[in-house]
C-alpha cells in the first residue's frame, strides 16, 4: 500500500483542492500534522480541510488560543502549536508533559475528533498513528506538500485522499 506521496499545489486554489478532499475523508480519531516554514500556507490548507470536514464557521488562526475547535460532519479540532516552542524553527524540540497537560493535549484523541496540528514537531513523538505533511515553498513561489502515513488507518486515509490522483 502506498505511504508516501507528493504534490505540487500551484497556486493557492489547488491547495484549497487537496486539503478540502482530505476533509471529505477524515474520520474520528484520524490525526494531520502539518509542518513546513512561516507563511507557507499551513492554515490556508487547514481551512480547506474543515471545509472539506463540513465547517460553516469561520476557522481563525489558533496562533494565540493554541487550539480551536470546530463542529462539521465530525468534530474538527485545530492547533497551532507555534507559540509553545522557545525555538520554533528547532525541529527536535520536544514539548514537556506539563506544557502538553496544558492546552488538555491529550483529552482531543479521545478517538471522536479529526485532529490537524500546525508546528507538530514537539508531539510527534507521543502519537501513534497520523498523515504527515510538509509543506515547503518552491523557488517559482508554488508549494510541494509531501505526505507520509504512519500507521494502518492513516495509510488508509491516504489511499481515500490521493487514490483520485495519479
Ligand atoms: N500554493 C499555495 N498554497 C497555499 N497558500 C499559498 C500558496 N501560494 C501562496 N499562498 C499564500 O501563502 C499564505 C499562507 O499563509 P498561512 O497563514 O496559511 O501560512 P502558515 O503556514 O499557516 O503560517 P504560520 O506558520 O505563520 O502559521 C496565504 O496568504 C496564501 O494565500
Ligand atoms: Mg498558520
Amino acid at each position: 500500500m502506498q505511504e508516501q506521496w507528493e504534490q505540487v499545489a500551484h497556486t493557492p486554489d489547488a491547495t484549497d483542492d487537496l486539503g478540502e478532499r482530505l476533509g471529505q475523508v477524515l474520520r474520528p480519531g484520524d490525526v494531520v500534522l502539518l509542518s513546513g516554514p512561516v507563511g507557507v500556507g499551513k492554515t490556508h490548507f487547514a481551512k480547506a480541510v474543515a471545509r472539506g470536514l463540513g465547517v460553516r464557521s469561520e476557522v481563525t488562526s489558533p496562533t494565540f488560543t493554541i487550539v480551536g475547535e470546530y463542529e462539521g460532519r465530525i468534530s474538527f479540532v485545530h492547533m497551532d502549536l507555534y507559540r509553545l516552542y522557545q525555538d520554533p524553527d528547532d525541529v527536535a524540540a520536544q514539548l514537556s508533559d506539563d506544557i502538553l497537560i496544558g492546552i488538555g493535549f491529550d483529552d482531543y484523541f479521545d478517538g471522536s475528533r479529526a485532529v490537524l496540528i500546525e508546528w507538530p514537531q514537539g508531539v510527534r513523538q507521543c502519537l501513534d498513528g497520523y498523515l504527515d505533511i510538509s509543506m515547503q515553498p518552491l523557488a517559482t513561489g508554488e508549494r510541494v506538500l509531501q505526505v507520509k502515513a504512519v500507521g494502518a488507518s492513516a495509510r488508509e486515509r491516504m489511499k481515500e485522499w490521493v487514490g483520485g490522483w495519479a
